[in-house]
């Protein structure tokens, strides 16, 4: 199930008197090499974003600023993170349906992609998704 690959991952912390820096390295963070940075912010009272399925796109979603849920459904189980930590984003592999929801009024939402975008790679109707999840499981 592609919902068992995704995961939170720590990222590296470097801290001083200073401060922080949050460092994230391909290929020992995140298998994938980063293609395209965008971001969230602004995000208006009470908006979901996403609501919808990536075909290969892998991406890693860290909360820069503030805090906000991200629900995840592979089409036979269902998971919610919560994303309050600049130093661990959540891995997303292709193939789940995802929400964001519940974003503070400060949220910072950065999220590194494997691939430049392509609206090909969406799955934006999730009776679409879960039917294409099926056909590939029985092969059909
Ligand atoms: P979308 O991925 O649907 O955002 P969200 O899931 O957060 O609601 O993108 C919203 C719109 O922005 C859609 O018309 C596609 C466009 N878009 C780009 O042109 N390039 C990008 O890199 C992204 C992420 C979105």
């Amino acid at each position: 199930m592609s919902l068992e690959k995704c995961h939170l991952v720590d990222l590296q912390r470097i801290s001083d008197a200073r401060g922080h820096i949050g460092v994230v390295e391909c290929n020992q963070h995140i298998p994938f090499i980063v293609k395209r940075v965008y971001y969230l912010f602004g995000v208006t009272d009470g908006a979901d974003r996403g609501s919808h399925a990536h075909k290969e796109l892998q991406q890693l979603i860290i909360p820069l600023v503030g805090h906000f849920d991200i629900t995840l459904d592979d089409a036979f189980h269902s998971k919610t993170f919560h994303l309050n930590n600049p130093t661990q984003g959540l891995y997303i592999a292709p193939g789940n349906w995802r929400v964001l929801k519940n974003f503070s009024p400060d949220a910072l939402c950065m999220v590194l992609a494997s691939e430049n975008y392509s609206e090909a790679d969406y799955y934006r109707h999730y009776d679409d998704f879960v039917a294409a999840v099926k056909r590939k499981k029985t092969g059909s």
